[in-house]
């Protein structure tokens, strides 16, 4: 296997000389403290060996990557019946917008946008009895780590300025494309994005994407075609209008959060996750899209 740690070790040597690195996410107020000169890098291959540098071992607020989990959980529940409700296309628009989705009749364009999302985490809301603490379960199961908590502080400055999201769920809503009401349905999803994990929690989590399906402890928790769907909806849709870019750079599925988080996948081979709070303007992590450019590239390890 690959040395992967003298390379951690380089990329975080150069990251720290890095002068642009974007800027921390602020339309969430509690999201807007965060030192921008957080870096962290984790790497879990596929013979378990785990490695990092940096702050790796910081929790942090992961957001988006946490759509990737809602969605694995809901099809688990409900099968391939979840697509009649949303699709499997690239938007090409930012995380928030909404114009396709009224073109589009409430069916939200891919599960990682987040007005997809929003249709995800009603099917969760719908099928559980609990939704916030039988997905918290969910999530600690697959990476076999009980201290993984929803942040509330986060859940709730969300909510408060969340607007453009109570504005999809409306919409959504009034396509008929929504069981629940509104707001349970936005509680909820506020605080699956809430999730805190650090770079080593979210490799471990992310592992079952890279292994077939099956977690740390050898327990199956998706089909093979389910692991296949999750990641090619990674690909395409896991960095908004950014995707394309992302696919060129680096040439691996994977998922970013605003909270300066991503996760990314060589199936079968490794699991890298990173965390720089600075964003881009398609609000991905700059030095995190950077590190694993350079990762993919120094390895040659990318799906391409
Ligand atoms: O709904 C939101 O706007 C946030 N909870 C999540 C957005 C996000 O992480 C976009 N990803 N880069």
């Amino acid at each position: 296997m690959q040395d992967f740690q003298s390379i951690l070790n380089n990329i975080l040597k150069k990251a720290k000389q890095q002068t642009v690195k974007g800027k921390v996410a602020d339309y969430i107020p509690e999201l807007s403290g965060i030192d921008p000169d957080k870096f962290g890098i984790a790497v879990l291959d596929s013979e378990r060996n785990i490695c990092s540098t940096g702050d790796a071992k910081e929790q942090f607020s992961i957001q988006s990557i946490t759509k990737v989990l809602a969605l694995s959980m809901a099809m688990s529940h409900v099968g391939e019946a979840l697509w009649k409700r949303v699709g499997v296309e690239p938007s090409g628009d930012p995380f928030n917008h909404l114009s396709l989705l009224e073109m589009e009749n409430g069916i939200p364009r891919n599960p990682l946008i987040n007005a997809g999302a929003i249709v995800v985490c009603d099917i969760l809301v719908s099928r559980l009895e609990n939704p916030k603490s039988e997905f918290l379960k969910y999530v600690q199961d697959i990476a076999n780590d009980p201290t993984i908590t929803y942040d509330k502080k986060v859940a709730k400055s969300e909510k408060r300025t969340g607007y453009r999201n109570y504005a999809a769920a409306n919409l959504i809503k009034s396509f008929g494309n929504l069981e629940n009401d509104v707001e349970t349905v936005l509680d909820f999803y506020f605080y699956s994005c809430s999730l805190r994990m650090c770079c080593e929690q979210l490799v471990k989590v992310f592992y079952i994407f890279m292994n077939r399906g099956k977690c740390l402890r050898n327990n199956t928790h998706l089909t093979l075609t389910q692991v296949k769907r999750i990641n090619a909806i990674m690909l395409t849709c896991g960095f908004y209008d950014e995707a394309g870019e992302f696919a060129f750079e680096v040439g691996l599925p994977g998922k970013s959060g605003v909270g300066g988080g991503i996760v990314a996948l060589l199936p079968n081979k490794f699991c890298v996750a990173t965390w720089a709070p600075g964003l881009n303007d398609k609000g991905n992590s700059k030095l995190g899209m950077w590190a694993l450019e350079k990762l993919t590239t120094e390895t040659g390890l990318s799906i391409f």
